[in-house]
């Protein structure tokens, strides 16, 4: 299946683990010769009293990974996902091959440090891109911040974090490249508080040492649209110019789709 497919496809869930109450991350088998660029998005979906019903969804593996994840929250009553929080293993999703986002590397210029501000399930195209080789081909340094509001939402970041660190060759290719800020807003735990209320005050410069600076630090942004306007308008008054496959530039932000 090559990069222009638009046809709607089957794919067949390999693993399925419910983190907490209101999010899970599943993933497939992943087709043959299907290519996409770690950070990107397809719709994935069910069909559900006869009817195709597809979401946009971050692939949050790799591109070079054999399975495709997924992690999602769970909405009650969602037309997807209250359907979709009951997969199994064996079951089968549909999908359309057709991957596209811009959360890659391909739209920022070249830089020093890439940072990953994400909100809840807006993780999921960073645990794509920190488990790329390219990223750390292309950044000396990867600093990705999750904001939950409680500990426990933390689990998936914090788990993909550490498997990069159990895995021989990734884990070379890391080294100590790889910084993970995992905040709470409700909860109190080592960090503390919304990442935007730390880049307006002082408290960013001293947890990473300097303010965010166009000449060397790249940010890719995900989350609602409440966060985006606020880090967009953040990164905007620091000097930084949104970027975009066409046209690259110092940060790219995409929402996190399903809500
Ligand atoms: P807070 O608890 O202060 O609202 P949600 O579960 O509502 O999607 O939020 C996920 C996380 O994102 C929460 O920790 C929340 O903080 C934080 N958050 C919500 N809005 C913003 C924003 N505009 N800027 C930064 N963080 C935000």
């Amino acid at each position: 299946m090559q990069k222009e497919n638009n046809a709607l496809n089957q794919l067949e869930v390999s693993k399925v683990h419910h983190w907490t109450p209101s999010t899970f991350s599943f993933s497939c088998i992943r087709p043959d010769n299907f290519r996409f660029r770690s950070g990107e998005f397809v719709m994935i979906g069910l069909n559900i009293d006869g009817k195709s019903v597809l979401r946009a969804y971050s692939i949050a593996s790799p591109n070079w990974h054999e399975e495709f994840e997924f992690y999602s929250i769970k909405v009650k009553d969602g037309p997807l996902t209250s359907k979709l929080q009951q997969l199994k293993e064996g079951d089968r999703i549909i999908f359309r091959g057709k991957p596209v986002g811009t959360l890659v590397n391909d739209a920022l210029l070249e830089g020093k440090r890439l940072f990953l501000f994400s909100t809840g399930t807006g993780i999921a195209p960073f645990t794509s891109i920190i488990r790329d080789p390219e990223t750390y081909e292309k950044f000396n340094e990867v600093i990705l911040f999750q904001t939950c509001r409680h500990i426990n939402e933390l689990e998936f970041g914090k788990r993909t974090v550490e498997s990069i660190f159990k895995d021989d060759l990734l884990s070379e290719i890391v080294s100590d490249k790889l910084r993970f800020f995992p905040t709470t807003t409700r909860e109190p735990s080592q960090y503390h508080g919304r990442v935007t209320d730390w880049l307006k005050s002082k408290k960013f410069e001293e947890v990473i040492g300097n303010d965010l600076n166009p000449s060397e630090d790249r940010v890719m942004i995900c989350g609602s649209i409440a966060m985006l306007n606020e880090f967009k308008e953040i990164c905007l008054q620091k000097g930084l110019v949104e970027g975009s496959n066409s046209s690259p530039g110092h940060f790219v932000i995409e929402k996190a789709f399903v809500d």
